[in-house]
């Protein structure tokens, strides 16, 4: 029988699909080693590809899945696609408050509120903000001096970096609100979308 939480962490990626190929297009783009993933909830497949990542939840739900880490990591060391020892690790708090952890060269955000606005001072210099726009993260980074929009990854997981310009414009030019993005927690409809984002920390 399988473990507890393999058979949880299956069952959320029959739900949501798994992200793996999105995470190792990324890191093989940008030489990604190290990653935080704040608001993970059960989503381990970045330690798939990225030999070091600090996963961080303030739900219970995650905090008793990473309970079993011993069993986490031994699935990651089998599963795994980089020949390192995997260096894997959750902090059970909000990552609003303070982290005690060092800069990385990614942070993954995906569905989970203001990562990059939030974590951004734990991303080195040159770093990587991966995210997309469902509660407007995407958005917040755009205009946001301290990142530059470099890429964006299409549902078929290829990173591109052209013709980024189209990207977070309304129809007839609208301005963007990003009082009501905040309020509202919410991305827009731009006229042309990713489903992800890349930016670089430039600041
Ligand atoms: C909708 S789930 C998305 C989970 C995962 N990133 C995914 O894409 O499937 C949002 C997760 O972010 C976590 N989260 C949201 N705000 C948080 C915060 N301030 N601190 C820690 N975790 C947070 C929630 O507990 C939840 O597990």
């Amino acid at each position: 029988m399988e473990k507890r939480f393999l058979e949880e962490y299956k069952e959320y990626i029959r739900k949501i699909g798994d992200r793996k190929a999105l995470y190792k297009a990324v890191a093989k783009a940008y030489g990604v080693q190290q990653a935080i993933y704040p608001g993970s909830f059960i989503d381990i497949s970045p330690s798939l590809v990225i030999p070091e990542v600090i996963y961080i939840d303030n739900f219970k739900g995650a905090i008793r899945f990473f309970k079993q880490m011993d069993g986490i990591q031994d699935y990651i060391e089998q599963n795994k696609e980089y020949p390192q020892a995997c260096e894997i690790s959750f902090i059970g708090q909000d990552y609003t408050e303070p982290l005690e952890i060092g800069q990385v060269d990614l942070i993954i955000s995906q569905y989970a509120g203001f990562v990059g606005q939030e974590t951004k001072q734990y991303l080195k210099p040159g770093g990587i903000l991966l995210c997309n726009d469902s509660h407007g993260d995407a958005t917040l980074a755009r205009f946001d001096d301290d990142f530059e929009l470099i890429g964006v990854v299409s549902g078929n997981n290829e990173v591109e970096q052209g013709e980024l310009e189209r990207y977070f414009k309304l129809p007839k030019e609208k301005p963007i609100d990003l009082k009501m993005v905040k309020d509202k927690m919410k991305g827009l409809k731009y006229t042309a979308a990713a489903e992800n984002y890349v930016f670089r920390k430039i600041s």
